[in-house]
């Protein structure tokens, strides 16, 4: 089994150059479904499992998928869909998958798509997309495991009120009620960044969307939307994850190609915590000459602390002075990391949805491993500070949403590897 050796200790500094956003990259790739008329070539597209996943979907769709990996171009021709069929195989692996379910619905009218499981961080439900596609004139079935959603009339406008503001359900109803009869109002929206980046994307294919980033979208439909080349915008978690970096190791890095707008309150708590980060307008750098202090964070919807963003900022707060309170308000069980942590010697005590971290001088090395992406970057993060040695098994789950981590950890100075026995 493939695992990461990291040997901690070294102090990370340059320049590492963030790569095309995996939140941003996959509800794009979905909604290239709508564009007709010629192929689409997205630029800046990482190399993730996760964009190879949504590619398969696609494919068993019919639709022309290619990844040029060195140029790292991804293009799409939608211009026929043959099955609007995804298979369980492919959706159980990345629930993403079932942002092909309102391209699908706004284009063919139909959508089949298997139930998408829960994950490691939680049962992940699906009720609001499909409020929102029901509100918008689809019948929804459910059986066998699959879900089957019909539109044979097309979809109608509606306005819609989300009693949590999903993430993907804001996309999915975004990409149906684009080519739908009429206005759609989509209230308590989610206003993450990639939201605006999917609606920035739509819009330049024709459609009228109105508010993205804000707290109600209006979306005027209309009934054909041209394909369109697009740049995806900058992974926010990526360049997080690498600030991170930076502060554990008290280093001096530079993260080229990454926007602060989208960083705000990682920013505003690594200024908190005492490490020096300084803004431009082509990216961030983090430096940090002394031990981070203990900061309470609370994970909440953007704007607020990004939840992608909290078992990385977890490792770093195993190492600071004082005690921290790590509150996780949007998934249920998203402390995953807490146990390998503490194999390593972190002290955390979990109470429901908060976890308590009372500050270590060291953590040490051993054998830990990745328990879902998110847990498996902390867990790097770990490493690249313990004493010694770090072995980190499962890291297929890392190679989902970190493009090249090993090369570009490297690259700063990190003492990693990738080996397979
Ligand atoms: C997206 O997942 C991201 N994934 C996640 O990133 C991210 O953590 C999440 O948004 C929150 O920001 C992609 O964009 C591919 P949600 P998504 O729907 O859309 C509940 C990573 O590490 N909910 O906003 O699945 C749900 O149970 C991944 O990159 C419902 O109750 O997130 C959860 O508690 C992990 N009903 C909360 O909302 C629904 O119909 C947030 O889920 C949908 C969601």
């Amino acid at each position: 089994m493939e695992r990461l050796v990291i040997h901690g200790g070294k102090r990370l500094s340059g320049t590492v150059k963030i790569s095309g956003a995996k939140n941003a990259v996959l509800p794009v790739i979905a909604a290239t479904l709508l564009g007709q008329d010629k192929a689409t070539c997205l630029e800046d597209v990482p190399n993730l499992d996760d964009v190879r996943t949504i590619s398969e979907v696609l494919k068993t769709l019919g639709v022309k998928v290619n990844h040029d990996l060195a140029k790292k171009e991804l293009t799409v021709d939608a211009s026929n869909i043959e099955n609007v069929t995804a298979p369980y195989d492919l959706v159980r692996k990345m629930r993403a998958s079932f942002l092909i379910m309102g391209p699908l619905l706004a284009r063919h009218g139909e959508a089949k798509i298997s139930l998408p499981g829960g994950c490691a961080i939680g049962t992940r439900p699906i009720d609001l997309h499909l409020k929102g596609f029901a509100a918008l004139g689809a019948k929804i079935d459910i059986g066998h495991g699959d879900i089957s959603a019909v539109a044979p009339n097309g979809l109608k406008g509606a306005r819609i009120y989300l009693d949590f503001p999903s993430v993907g359900a804001t996309e999915n109803i975004l990409m149906a009620a684009s080519m739908a009869d009429g206005q759609t109002i989509i209230e308590n929206p989610a206003q993450e960044p990639e939201i605006v980046d999917l609606a920035n994307y739509l819009n330049i294919m024709g459609a009228k969307i109105r508010g993205a980033g804000t707290n109600v979208i209006k979306i005027e439909g209309v009934n054909k939307l041209i394909a369109h080349d697009y740049t995806i915008i900058p992974d926010r978690i990526e360049a997080g994850t690498y600030m991170i970096a930076a502060a554990m190791t008290r280093g001096d890095v530079y993260i080229a190609n990454a926007i602060s707008e989208h960083l705000k309150p990682v920013i505003a708590k690594l200024k908190e915590s005492g490490v020096n980060v300084v803004e431009d307008v082509d990216g961030i750098r983090v430096s940090c000459d002394r031990r981070p202090r203990a900061v309470d964070i609370k994970t909440l919807p953007y704007p607020g602390f990004p939840t992608d963003m909290q078992a990385q900022f977890m490792a770093m707060l195993t190492i600071s002075e004082g005690t921290s309170m790590v509150t996780e308000t949007v998934f249920e069980n998203r402390f995953m990391h807490v146990d390998e942590l503490r194999r390593m010697g972190a002290k955390i005590k979990i109470d429901g949805r908060t976890s308590v971290v009372d500050g270590q001088e060291k953590l040490t090395g051993c054998q830990v491993k990745a328990t879902d992406l998110r847990a498996g970057a902390a867990i790097v993060l770990a490493g690249l500070v313990a004493e010694g040695e770090t072995q980190i098994g499962y890291i297929h789950h890392i190679d989902r949403g970190y493009d090249n981590l090993v090369q570009k950890l490297v690259s700063l100075g990190a003492d990693i590897k990738r080996v397979d026995n």
